[in-house]
């Protein structure tokens, strides 16, 4: 196989901006089928993109003979499922974060992927695709910063989303689960531990709505690791200034910092508001090369037949913790998590 057909499942948020990155951006595939539950965004893929087959059930792109891989990117809620069914039709699977809302779900997954052993299943943590977060990463491998022992990492949005956020929370598993998916995904790859325990705080400090959601607009969890390293991690709904995601490493001989200063690029304006940098407005923008090379990377391993080195059980862990930390601020307590 030298060039992979994909059809992607959900052609949302994410699912548009997949399909473009496919369609501009990622060599050796080709997108050949999509669905949504959405007519508009079928008529985006099949008159802006010109994809061959379009379809509002995704059990009619399964069926699609010619197809190597399916991407889902649907809503959280329809992850387990849709990944299930595309693994049981014999194909190569990625899918979004998260893998699950709970952890029942996601071991169901692995036992259909781990029955599966020669189609490639995973799901897409894609700020280790970051060349920032992945630089990172090597440098605490080479030892710049000795031992790594504190983690602290924030997802934070722009408050123009909110009104987006609204709908998308009964859908997506609420604040711990849909933002810091990635944050606690990067505490354990970074301090290379699983973590023994949280405790999370938070509330609706400027829009009630999430209340009466059983969610948050801001949220804070401290974090202790098997290994007894320590993390912080922070989740916002309502920063003024622009999308802010930063994460700190800090080890026995040194600290890494991503994203300090906060920018959108290296430009720094100096002029009659005084000086200062501008920031991206969402995580598109900021992460858009990561999606490409994350991409990339699936399309690479699917052709030549390897694994990745990110896998389902991180998922299951991120799903695991961020259960923990629902849990934690629900009950207002700190919560030991089971394995
Ligand atoms: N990696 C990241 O940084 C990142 C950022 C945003 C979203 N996500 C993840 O991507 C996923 C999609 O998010 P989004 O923002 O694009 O959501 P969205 O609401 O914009 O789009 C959801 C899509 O799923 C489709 N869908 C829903 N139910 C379906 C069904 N039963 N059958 C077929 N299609 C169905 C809809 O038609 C729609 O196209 C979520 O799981 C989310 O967690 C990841």
């Amino acid at each position: 196989m030298d060039k992979l057909k994909l059809g992607l499942i959900g052609l949302g948020r994410m699912g548009q901006k997949y399909a473009e990155i496919i369609d501009s951006s990622v060599k050796n595939a080709s997108l050949l089928a999509v669905c949504s539950i959405h007519d508009k965004e079928l008529d985006f893929a099949k008159y802006k993109l010109d994809v061959p087959y379009t379809f509002r059930n995704h059990k009619q792109l399964l069926e699609l003979n010619e197809l190597d891989a399916v991407m889902v990117l649907s809503s959280t809620v329809e992850h387990a499922r849709h990944m299930t069914d595309a693994l049981n039709a014999g194909f190569h699977v990625f899918c979004e974060k998260p893998l699950a809302l709970s952890v029942e779900d996601c071991k169901k997954v692995i036992q259909v992927a781990d029955s599966k052993p020669s189609q490639l299943a995973i799901v897409g943590f894609n700020r280790r695709f970051d060349k920032s977060y992945a630089y990172a990463k090597q440098k605490i491998a080479e030892g710049l910063i000795g031992k790594p022992f504190l983690v602290r990492s924030q997802t934070v949005d722009k408050d123009s989303q909110v009104g987006f956020q609204q709908n998308y929370v009964q859908k997506s598993g609420g604040i711990f689960m849909d933002y810091n998916a990635h944050d606690i995904d990067l505490a354990r790859w970074y301090l290379d531990s699983e973590f023994h325990s949280v405790y999370a705080l938070g509330g609706s400090y400027k829009h009630q709505v999430f209340e009466q959601m059983n969610d948050a607009d801001n949220v804070l969890t401290v974090g202790r690791m098997r290994n007894n390293a320590m993390v912080q991690i922070i989740a916002s709904r309502t920063a003024a200034h622009g999308h802010d995601t930063y994460c700190e490493i800090t080890g026995t001989e040194g600290v890494l910092r991503i994203g300090r200063p906060a920018g959108k690029n290296l430009v720094e304006i100096y002029d009659k508001n005084g000086a200062r940098r501008e920031i991206v407005d969402t995580f598109l923008e900021r992460f858009e090369e990561s999606f490409v090379h994350q991409t990339q990377s699936f399309v690479d391993h699917v052709i030549k037949g390897k694994k990745m080195s990110v896998t389902l059980k991180d998922a299951l862990e991120a799903t695991r913790v961020g259960v923990a930390m629902t849990k934690s601020f629900m009950l207002k307590k700190e919560i030991v998590i089971d394995r």
